[in-house]
């Protein structure tokens, strides 16, 4: 959450930061702020979004120094004051911060003691000031000074700093919060994801936990919170500008369901061989034998990768015939720790960056279990700690509700769990060679789902001002239900619940009246006739039936107050398919409410705090 960005070099910084911030606001919008050094140390900050902020700007800046940041509000409620970047007593010192000082309290109480004024209520400022304090005593060496002051924080960080004593460099450091180098020609850029300095560079390098890093136009340097000098790789990064913009779409939302079939064929490309019925898993192939012998998966996620979780339990579990538990990470976490050797454990995570999904891995690593990683974004902090694992490659996804980084990492699961039933010998090849030729016709389907996407409009216009919905399903419908709900209360802000179609009966079935649309996902052909069931239940309470049904269903259909039909496929593959006139729907119903569909209200994409 809160995205950081920093400039040195001969650009003028805040055009490079405000370009950056605008592409890190999915991680947060509360407020924006930049600390520009131009002879002296000039902040502008404000509540709202970073365009707010561009409008403070003067356009005669020459700064060719600043750090700047884009706020998921922790502590401190979003306004002007609590805004970053936050400043020491002397002004000298600007940071902004990502993570959570959980300290900050005590710290607070004895820096007070020692005459400081704070005027936030955010942790943040505690750091700064804490920073000048310990400066104060050792004026020699900045660096230490900042590397003393971090050793005395509890808690999470990514952090920038800047110091009008050493105007030619930027201090950032990172405990739990990503941060990374570009490294550029004569000229160096920080941020807390590579899409704010893809324009400049693709030479990136990705600090790790308890580094530190000074950073000149030229240069930078690394070394460990306790002084060890560290050599860092430099990593290529394959990200395009056309990726990270909108291309046409008004929303990146829209823009990213419409590439669903784009991101689902590259996804399968390389590893998926129709003709001669395999599947090739580079990332994963020397940890198949131990995948094998587990003798369960767990699969920890949150929000929507929860969601895709749960598909891969249904799917590992009718193919590779291995017991699932899919838990949520913030949860695994505070249970007591039955996983450990023997166990194998898949974390599913679009930004790679959650910070609950990336404690529950290195529990499960610590405690000898084998972790593998479903990820999209390359390079990040889960991608790089897991044992192994299988990237998404469903391109940068920036709209804060996740679309095709769902349909991706079912994809990613599903080849998952094909692969290892041939391993083990779970599944016929008849049925494999089945399954595989059908996976490979999933993005042709999605496109014709996509085609059709105006059938969704009466709809979505009918219900845009429903107070609640209600999404039920079945097996692999089940998961989607969870999803379609989710979809419509991040995006659309109306109360939505998804249930398993059976446990309607058993609470849910209370709130439905003629005012209650209730969504059902018919998708899977073996529950169709308890679907049906489950659809006149709610026919005799009035409830508003919108079903998602396959073609030539017409029995659901005509149940139907209003249906939407997708192409047949095998019920395992259903969820990729089912699940996008939901996300459709979902979308057209925010726009008529006129919500900010990229950026809802209080949440961010990349939920780095726990
Ligand atoms: C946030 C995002 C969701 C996402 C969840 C998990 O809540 O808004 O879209 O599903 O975090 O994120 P991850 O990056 O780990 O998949």
């Amino acid at each position: 959450m809160c995205g950081i960005v920093g400039y040195i070099g001969e650009k003028r910084a805040s055009d490079v930061i405000i370009k950056g911030l605008k592409r890190l606001e999915y991680r947060g919008y509360d407020s924006a702020g930049v600390a520009l050094f131009n002879g002296e140390l000039e902040i502008k900050k404000c509540k709202g979004k970073v365009v707010k902020l561009e409008s403070l700007l003067t356009k005669d800046d020459q700064a060719r120094v600043g750090i700047g940041h884009t706020r998921w509000a922790t502590h401190g409620e979003p306004n002007d004051i609590n805004s970053h970047p936050h400043t020491s007593s002397n002004g000298k010192l600007a940071l902004v911060h990502n993570g959570i000082i959980e300290n900050y309290n005590s710290l607070k109480k004895i820096l007070e003691s020692k005459g400081h004024t704070f005027y936030s209520q955010t942790d943040t400022e505690v750091l700064a000031k804490l920073i000048e304090d310990v400066y104060s005593k050792n004026s020699d060496d900045f660096k230490k000074s900042v590397q003393i002051a971090l050793s005395q924080i509890e808690g999470t960080y990514g952090v920038a700093i800047i110091h009008s004593d050493f105007p030619d460099q930027i201090i950032v450091a990172r405990k739990g919060s990503p941060l990374l180098i570009g490294v550029g020609d004569n000229e160096m850029l920080i941020a807390s994801d590579a899409s704010a300095v893809a324009e400049y560079t693709d030479q990136v390098v990705y600090l790790d936990d308890g580094e530190i890093a000074v950073i000149k136009k030229d240069d930078y340097q690394v070394h460990t919170l306790d002084d060890n000098s560290l050599i860092k790789e430099v990593h290529e990064l394959a990200l395009s500008i056309e990726e990270i913009e909108k291309g046409g779409y008004e929303f990146f939302m829209h823009k990213e369901i419409f590439e669903q079939p784009k991101a689902i064929s590259d996804c399968l490309r390389g590893r998926l061989d129709p003709e001669n019925g395999t599947i090739t898993l580079g990332g994963i192939k020397d940890v198949l034998e131990k995948m094998a012998d587990a003798k369960r998966l767990i699969i920890a996620a949150c929000g929507t990768s929860w969601h895709s979780g749960i598909v891969g339990e249904y799917l590992f579990e009718s193919l590779a015939k291995v017991s699932v538990e899919v838990e949520y990470a913030s949860e695994l976490r505070y249970k007591e720790s039955l996983i450990g050797e023997g166990d194998v454990m898949i974390v599913i995570s679009q930004s790679g960056e959650t910070a609950d999904t990336l404690a529950a891995l290195r529990q499960a690593k610590e405690n000898g279990a084998l972790v593998l990683g479903v990820v999209n974004v390359v390079g990040s902090t889960i991608a790089r700690e897991t044992d192994a694992g299988v990237y998404i490659h469903a391109g940068p996804e920036i709209g804060v509700a996740s679309t095709k980084a769902f349909t991706g990492q079912v994809t990613v699961l599903t080849l998952m769990a094909i692969k290892l039933a041939q391993v083990k010998g779970t599944i016929s090849k008849e049925k494999a060679d089945r399954l595989i030729k059908e996976l490979n016709r999933i993005p042709s389907k999605m496109e014709k789902i996509l085609e059709k996407s105006s059938e969704l409009d009466a709809v979505s216009n009918l219900f845009s001002y429903a107070p609640n919905f209600l999404y039920l399903g079945r097996s692999f419908g089940f998961p989607v239900a969870l999803e379609g709900a989710l979809k419509l209360k991040e995006i659309s802000y109306i109360h939505a619940e998804g249930y398993p179609a059976a446990e309607m009966k058993h609470g849910p079935i209370a709130l439905i009246d003629e005012m209650m649309p209730v969504v059902v996902i018919a998708g899977t052909n073996h529950t169709n006739d308890k679907m049906v069931s489950n659809i006149e239940e709610v026919r005799a309470r009035k409830g508003r039936i919108i079903s998602i049904i396959t073609e030539g269903n017409e029995e659901v259909e005509n149940l139907s107050e209003f249906s939407f039909s997708v192409p047949d496929t095998e019920d395992e593959f259903s969820p990729l398919l089912t699940v996008i006139p939901l996300q459709i729907l979902s979308y057209n119903i925010a726009v008529n409410r006129g919500c900010d569909v990229d950026q809802p209200r209080n949440l961010a994409k990349s939920v780095t705090v726990e």
